[in-house]
């Protein structure tokens, strides 16, 4: 598994020689993990975050250690539904690798909620780890480190107002809202930047040819796999005069 998504190598490396530092939420598994394996083969050090997948960070740890001997790994654990643990989180990193450059808030929760049968809990648990939560980590890191680059994991939902995740989908489209607001509130030390995806990995309990049946219903036909993110996320980090912009890695689901 290690190596399976990311071992395409793109110049998106770090501008400088001196090591750099990048937070990602989630990374013990899923997106999260092949964002910060790809970063990783790419010399950035990383702040792996995670919060119940303890064997899978633990492992994915090891494998870069090994693998890259001359670069810092850490894991840090918080859960994004309380707010005391987040609002340790950036000061953690920070004391540890001594700075902070990138965070990336890919961690999220994915539940369905028919407007209907939608409870007030559901409403503020998806706030909570899928918006307030990345706000007080990008509120944070401003707060931390003089410059840097932030990318919000959203979701092609952000664009249609289907209601079947209500919760969900409604806590993307807060944090699309912040990814603007923040880009030019933090300008021009920070770039604030986001990436959609649409169904690029099959949720549990469904494998590749469900993946394929979604992507049918898309323009491009095909589905846009975790590269599409990846390539996503090295233009960002390449391209420094991007802020407050939004990626679709969805086939042109969002034309819908
Ligand atoms: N998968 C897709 O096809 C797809 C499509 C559109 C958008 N996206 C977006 O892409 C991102 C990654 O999606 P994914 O499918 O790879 O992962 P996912 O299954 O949506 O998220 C799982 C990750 O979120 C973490 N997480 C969940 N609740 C948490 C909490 N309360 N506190 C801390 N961490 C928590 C988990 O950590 P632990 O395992 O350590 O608990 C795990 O790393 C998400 O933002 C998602 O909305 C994904």
């Amino acid at each position: 598994m290690f190596f399976r998504a990311s071992f395409f190598v793109l110049n998106l490396s770090k501008s400088s020689d001196m090591a750099k530092v990048a937070l990602i939420t989630g990374s013990a598994v899923r997106l999260g993990h092949e964002i910060s394996q790809h970063l990783a083969i790419h010399g950035w050090d990383i702040a792996l975050h995670y919060r119940t997948s303890t064997k899978d960070v633990a492992d994915f740890e090891a494998e870069l250690k090994t693998s890259f001997p001359d670069q810092r790994f850490y894991t840090f654990q918080a859960d994004l539904g309380d707010i005391n643990q987040v609002q340790k989180l950036i000061k953690q990193v920070v004391e540890r690798f001594g700075q902070l450059d990138l965070l990336i808030n890919s961690a999220s929760i994915f539940e369905p909620s028919p407007f209907k049968e939608t409870s007030a809990e559901s409403l503020i648990q998806h706030s909570q780890v899928n918006f307030v939560s990345p706000f007080i980590l990008m509120r944070d890191f401003a707060n931390n480190a003089s410059n840097g680059q932030i990318i919000n994991i959203v979701d092609t939902r952000i664009t249609n107002n289907t209601s079947d995740y209500l919760s969900y989908s409604l806590s993307k489209k807060s944090l699309w809202e912040l990814t603007k607001m923040a880009a030019l509130e933090l300008a021009p030390n920070f770039r604030v930047n986001a990436i959609a995806p649409g169904a690029i990995l099959a949720p549990a309990g469904k494998d590749q040819h469900y993946l394929e049946k979604v992507a049918d219903l898309t323009p491009m036909k095909t589905p846009s796999g975790v590269i599409s993110v990846l390539k996503s996320v090295d233009y960002i980090l390449g391209n420094e005069d991007l802020t407050g912009q939004l990626i679709f890695c969805d086939g042109g689901a969002q034309l819908l």
